[in-house]
């Protein structure tokens, strides 16, 4: 079989598709592994004890049943959830949206593809491109424009905190808005550090954006207004030209597939337009689970209570993990302020955190090799390849044998150095 260019382009060999293998073998396949990898949230009985409630309630009620199964959800998503969606957002964001601001997809990562395919890629004068102003960024963008060259990336500046911490910030002298440029990309928190861009840096983005007549994209698949795996506060307010990607999967609902996009009405209107070619239509499962949360006033309970101290509770845990087994290490962790990574930096590291993430996964644990996530920047920097990201989505059991595994493969490392 030939294939075209895009099938050509979405076969070839993917960062995402490699990194999902890797998480399907691990959860399903080879449990044995400790598994430090993809992007699968944690396992919260407290939270699934609340949807197991709702899926009870649903099933014992024909019409409730019928309309979870039995029915195609209109193009733009469930009016029900949209409509339980502005209001709480209004009243929770201090935000002034309408249902038209709202559209459903399956997933944010398909949300994702039609949007970057949207904005980015060849227009009428010239070929456009997304701009990540901070990378590393999600590796699951890297692979969705359907020909090349689809975006720019700018290197951060990295600041040293004491002796085994860092952060990267946005470099605004090398941020370069040309014509090329469809929008600005952020995830906040960032999937894979963990950094807040902060709230000075987020309003300089979005000046910009609006002054160059751009849209600002905020990915918050981790972040505000949920499920607020966050552990500083922040003051967001949404404007027109931001688009927002909101997803249930970080809540604890991966496998429901839901993703939100929250934009002008003409940008919606667009989407829903091409979500709808796409899909036919988003399930129901989510928006039903969802509008079920907001209408029995659940969510606040479900981010200040269950989910975010149980992300704290774990974040510090590996950490202290860590300062242990790396103790005398040149190592670094990301100021771990939001989603559920930590990112940690092994300065002047041997090896290339490629051939790291290889040892490692030999020695039983899976993390993921950082030098994927800077896809977007097309110059030699040693540090792309002194990377690695742990997800402590796990037991602290599991994160206590990991960080040990880790202590003991990277001191051997720099001891044959
Ligand atoms: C930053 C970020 N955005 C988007 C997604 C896609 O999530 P989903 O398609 O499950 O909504 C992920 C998944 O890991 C992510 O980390």
């Amino acid at each position: 079989m030939k294939l075209s260019q895009f099938g050509q382009q979405l076969t070839a060999e993917s960062g995402i598709v490699n990194l999902m293998a890797d998480l399907g073998d691990a959860l399903n396949v080879n449990p044995d592994l400790l598994f430090l990898g993809g992007g699968n949230p944690a396992k919260i009985d407290e939270f699934e004890a609340i949807i197991a409630e709702h899926l009870h309630q649903i099933a014992n009620n024909p019409d409730e049943l019928h309309k979870l199964i039995g029915v195609y959800q209109s193009p733009q998503g469930s009016e029900r959830f949209i409509s339980a969606l502005a209001d709480y957002l209004n009243q929770t964001q201090g935000w002034n949206i309408s249902e038209k601001n709202i559209a459903i997809a399956n997933g944010s990562q398909s949300a994702f593809f039609i949007l970057i395919n949207m904005l980015a890629g060849q227009s009428e004068r010239d070929h456009k491109k997304l701009l990540f102003p901070l990378m590393p960024e999600y590796l699951g963008y890297s692979d969705q424009g359907i020909s090349d060259d689809y975006f720019l990336g700018n290197k951060p500046l990295i600041e040293k905190v004491g002796e085994h911490s860092f952060k990267y910030h946005i470099d605004f002298d090398a941020l370069d808005i040309t014509e090329q440029v469809a929008a600005l990309c952020v995830s906040r928190p960032t999937n894979p550090t963990g950094n807040m861009v902060s709230d000075k840096e987020l309003a300089q983005l979005s000046k910009l954006a609006k002054t160059n007549q751009i849209p600002l994209v905020i990915d918050c698949a981790y972040g505000e207004p949920f499920p607020g795996i966050v552990y500083q506060t922040t003051d967001y307010q949404w404007q027109p030209h931001h688009i927002l990607a909101l997803s249930l999967s970080k809540l604890g609902l991966p496998a429901v597939r839901t993703g939100i996009v929250i934009a002008n009405e003409h940008v919606i209107e667009e989407f829903v337009k091409v979500n709808t070619i796409v899909s036919l239509a988003n399930g129901n499962l989510g928006p039903d689970l969802m509008t079920r949360i907001l209408q029995q006033g659940q969510l606040e309970h479900i981010k200040h209570t269950i989910i975010r101290p149980f992300y704290q509770a774990k974040r510090d845990h590996f950490i202290g993990e860590l300062n242990k087994t790396l103790n005398g290490l040149p190592y670094r962790i990301h100021q771990a302020e939001g989603a559920f990574f930590l990112w940690i930096w092994f300065e002047g590291l041997p090896v290339s955190s490629t051939e790291l993430y290889q040892l490692l996964k030999k020695q039983g644990v899976l993390v993921m090799d950082g030098a994927p996530f800077f896809f977007a920047l097309n110059q030699n920097w040693q540090h792309t390849q002194e990377c690695i990201r742990l997800s402590y989505c796990q037991t602290d059991d599991v994160l206590t044998q990991a960080a040990e595994l880790i202590g003991l493969q990277v001191r051997a490392l720099y001891q044959t150095e």
